[in-house]
């Protein structure tokens, strides 16, 4: 699904950018150019940011945890 029209950035490029080490949305913005044209799709783009991040910082939790 796009997220940003102007840049043609998806949510799947977004979830990439998250796994390859993006953690802010200064940093979205600078390598995808989301939200850097008509601003509209900032606000969703920065919800999925924050979704990824909270699922990866879940996941890294769960490798965390010793063995039982
Ligand atoms: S839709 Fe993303 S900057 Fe316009």
């Amino acid at each position: 699904m796009y997220v940003c029209l102007c840049k043609a950035v998806t949510d799947k490029t977004i979830k990439q950018k998250v796994a390859e080490g993006v953690s802010s949305m200064r940093e979205l913005k600078m390598c995808t150019g989301v939200g850097s044209q008509c601003g509209k799709c900032t606000c969703q783009a920065q919800q999925i940011l924050h979704n990824e991040l909270v699922q990866l910082s879940g996941n890294n939790h769960d490798l965390a945890q010793p063995a039982a």
